[in-house]
């Protein structure tokens, strides 16, 4: 089993290039089966996640082409199965995106009913309304989700909560549904608003994505296009808090900076300085980190993925800190973890209450999620002496080439499988 071991200790310093959104490019690919011609996408991160489903495409028939390690080409045009039970598909959560893109082409499809990180109980309640609401049946059994429709019709929806996964998958289906269909109380990460884009270059007809009404006149067909992935928010915002938390000074780089503002906002209130470019943001530490309070909501407030990133800063900032989590009801479980490397954190419901220590200390820990693991690889980093991070297939999940990047910066970081490779390891950095 793969391990990271850690010195910490170092500044960050240095640029880093972050790599396509994972969160947009699982969409974008479920996007690529709706239609028979190819689709090429490129700024594809190449991480665990996206190979899965690509995967999982090629498991259906697609005739799937990787270019390189972050460019894909997709044909759908030799599908011969709309049931999606690949092996692997269940550890991912936006396996359902298939759903709504097989239905809108094939009106039939099934999917392995998705797992993903552990971070609460993640209904899919409002996915399902949607199809619905478009003429679908959908049935679970065996471990299955299925859905069924004679035609699809589209339809005025309103989602009882903000969700990115059922906005995007209601979307797929619509965009071939006949008629019009109107999302209401629709998400409006930037995910959203990239599917959006990359549907309407293969000729659907999406107005308002990024708002709260999302509109869709259904076309007959769709065709191919070639399209980027924009640069992920999340990978960003990582290294943003872990330049913050090692009093750093990196340039975070290919970024779309308005996508980071809710966290910028954060790293300018805790006294780190921030420069604005086009394309990339350069985040300055401070030795003299301020508490704050946050509260993750639907963007464009704080994202609920950087909640375990600023919350590993703040257990190094001077003063009372509050983290409210609004999102997801079992986001906390890094916390032990923390406190073993003495961070002083409480946990009461949704609330992070943490009071600001001068230091954290190595120790063994285990990542518990993707951004969890990423924000205890932060504390490794802070941290004086030694820390081993187990159960890193869940960072890989998300982030590219994470201990290379961290690495770039100056990071004492190495992914080791072994007790002798951690040994040379340690004689090799003192
Ligand atoms: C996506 C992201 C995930 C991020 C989350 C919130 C992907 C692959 N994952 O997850 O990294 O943390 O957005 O930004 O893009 N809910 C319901 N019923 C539903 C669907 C959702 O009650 O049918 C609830 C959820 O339990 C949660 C909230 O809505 O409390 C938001 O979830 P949602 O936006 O759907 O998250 P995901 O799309 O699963």
């Amino acid at each position: 089993m793969e391990q990271y071991v850690i010195k910490g200790g170092n500044p960050l310093n240095g640029e880093v290039d972050i790599s396509g959104a994972k969160n947009a490019a699982l969409a974008l690919l479920a996007a690529s089966v709706m239609t028979e011609d190819t689709v090429t996408i490129t700024n594809l991160p190449d991480v665990r996640d996206i190979n899965v489903l690509i995967e999982s495409i090629r498991d259906i028939g697609a005739t799937v082409n990787r270019v390189d390690k972050n460019c894909v080409q997709i044909n759908g045009g030799t599908i011969n199965s709309v049931t999606v039970d690949y092996e692997y598909i269940k550890k991912i959560r936006a396996s359902y995106y298939l759903l709504g893109a097989l239905l809108g082409r094939f009106h039939k499809a099934e999917v392995a009913l998705p797992g993903g990180c552990d971070i609460g109980t993640r209904p899919i309640d409002q996915h399902i309304k949607g199809f619905n609401a478009l003429g679908a049946k959908v049935l679970i059994e065996h471990g299955m989700i299925k859905t069924e429709a004679q035609e699809l019709l589209g339809n005025h929806i309103y989602m009882d909560v903000v969700s990115v996964g059922a906005t995007i998958n209601v979307m797929l289906a619509a965009v071939l549904a006949e008629g019009r269909t109107i999302i209401e109380n629709a998400a409006k990460e930037p995910h959203v608003v990239d599917v959006a884009n990359m549907l309407s270059s293969m000729g659907a007809n999406i107005k308002g994505a990024g708002t709260d009404v999302i509109r869709i006149k259904g076309v007959e067909k769709l065709h191919g296009t070639e399209y980027a992935v924009i640069p992920d928010q999340i990978e960003a915002g990582t290294f943003m808090f872990a330049a913050a938390a090692t009093n750093g000074n990196v340039l975070v780089k290919n970024v779309i900076p308005k996508h980071l503002e809710a966290i910028t906002a954060k790293l300018l209130e805790i006294g780190c300085s921030i420069e604005e470019y086009d394309d990339a943001v350069r985040v300055i530490g401070t030795k003299d980190l301020r508490s704050t309070h946050v509260k993750t909501l639907p963007y464009p407030g704080y994202p609920t993925d950087m909640q375990p990133q600023i919350a590993v800063t703040l257990a190094v900032s001077r003063g009372t800190s509050i983290v409210t989590e609004s999102i997801f009801e079992n986001r906390f479980k890094y916390v032990a973890e923390l406190a073993r490397m003495g961070a002083n954190i409480k946990v009461e419901g949704n609330t992070a209450i943490i009071n600001g220590v001068d230091g954290l200390t190595g120790a063994q820990i285990s990542a518990p999620d993707l951004r969890a693991g990423a924000a205890l690889v932060i504390a490794g980093l802070v941290a004086k002496g030694y820390t081993i991070v187990d159960d890193i297939v869940y960072i890989q999940r998300g982030y590219e080439d994470f201990e290379g990047k961290l690495r770039g910066l100056g990071a004492m970081i190495e992914k080791v499988s072994s007790e002798e490779e951690v040994t040379k390891f340690k004689l090799k950095v003192g």
